[in-house]
């Protein structure tokens, strides 16, 4: 049975750490601050939008709240990120995804500055970590690093496989464990025999989103498990890409869900607003 990796004790951790530096930054006068976006009503992104500022106030962040109606122009949106561009008591600017369909994802994300990019998602950002060298990461991806190496698992050498290339997690993820001196591949809907490549993985990172897709059958013995997954099943309960009861078997280390990569986003986030308030500020 293999060692259960538990996000929500290390994302308390990493938070616990986040707040030690916030407090230091107030002692020297300055209040790092994260405006959070929200436009519209989707139940789904109004739970992250209130955990987010959640997490913002365990940490001692200060949180500016938009919450914008559905019918809000990209005009109106993009004035608002102009606005908060140049508040310079604002140092991280997070719009909540999906955006309503009439709104231009790219290009609200292009008009953050790279600097107040707490998600990571701007080009200019995501061009950084391709050549190992970004202050802000992309949340989900730089949490599921921090999962393994607070498992004490060595990444160097180590033959890494990432299952899923989304622009969020799977490529990013890929370029980090490249970065960490790890050998990757990445699998996709059009990878052939996605099983025996899965099976020669020493880590092995799930971002498909398909419920269970990784079975039993598809890793080696001693493998470390991260599943990004996070699906609705129709009884309710959230289930990951992995099928947890068989790859639990042969793995090592795995992450559950919930409880495994769900929460370090969010404290990965904390962590990027103090990275950005530090560097806007000389620190
Ligand atoms: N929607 C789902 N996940 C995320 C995320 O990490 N950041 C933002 N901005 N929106 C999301």
């Amino acid at each position: 049975m293999a060692n259960i990796i538990d996000g929500k004790l290390i994302s308390t951790e990493i938070k616990d750490e986040v707040k030690a530096k916030a407090d230091e930054l107030k002692a020297k006068g300055i209040e790092p601050c994260l405006a959070v976006v929200l436009v519209g009503e989707d139940p789904a992104s109004q739970v992250y939008v209130r955990n987010k500022k959640r997490a913002c106030e365990y940490c001692g962040i200060k949180s500016l709240s938009y919450e914008l109606k559905e019918d809000t122009t990209e005009e109106e949106l993009l004035a608002l990120i102009d606005k908060l561009n140049a508040d310079k008591d604002c140092n991280g600017i997070l719009v909540q995804l999906p955006l309503p369909k009439h709104i231009d994802e790219n290009k609200i994300l292009l008009r953050i500055l790279p600097e107040k990019d707490v998600d990571g998602f701007h080009p200019y950002n995501v061009g950084l970590l391709s050549i190992g060298n970004a202050d802000l990461k992309a949340c989900t991806p730089a949490g599921c690093i921090e999962l393994i190496k607070r498992s004490g698992v060595d990444i160097t050498g180590k033959r890494c496989v990432v299952v899923g290339r989304s622009n969020i997690v799977g490529k990013p993820v890929g370029m980090l464990l490249l970065s960490e001196n790890g050998t990757v591949t990445t699998c996709h809907s059009r990878t052939k025999d996605i099983a025996e490549v899965c099976r020669q993985a020493e880590i092995l990172v799930a971002a498909v989103g398909i419920p269970k897709f990784i079975k039993g059958d598809m890793v080696s013995e001693g493998v470390t498990v991260i599943d990004v997954g996070i699906n609705r099943l129709e009884n309710g309960k959230l289930c990951g890409d992995v099928d947890f009861e068989e790859v639990s078997e042969k793995a090592a280390y795995i992450t559950p869900v919930p409880g495994g990569v769900g929460p370090m986003t969010i404290a990965m986030l904390m962590n990027n607003c103090v990275i950005a308030c530090k560097k806007q500020n000389n620190i």
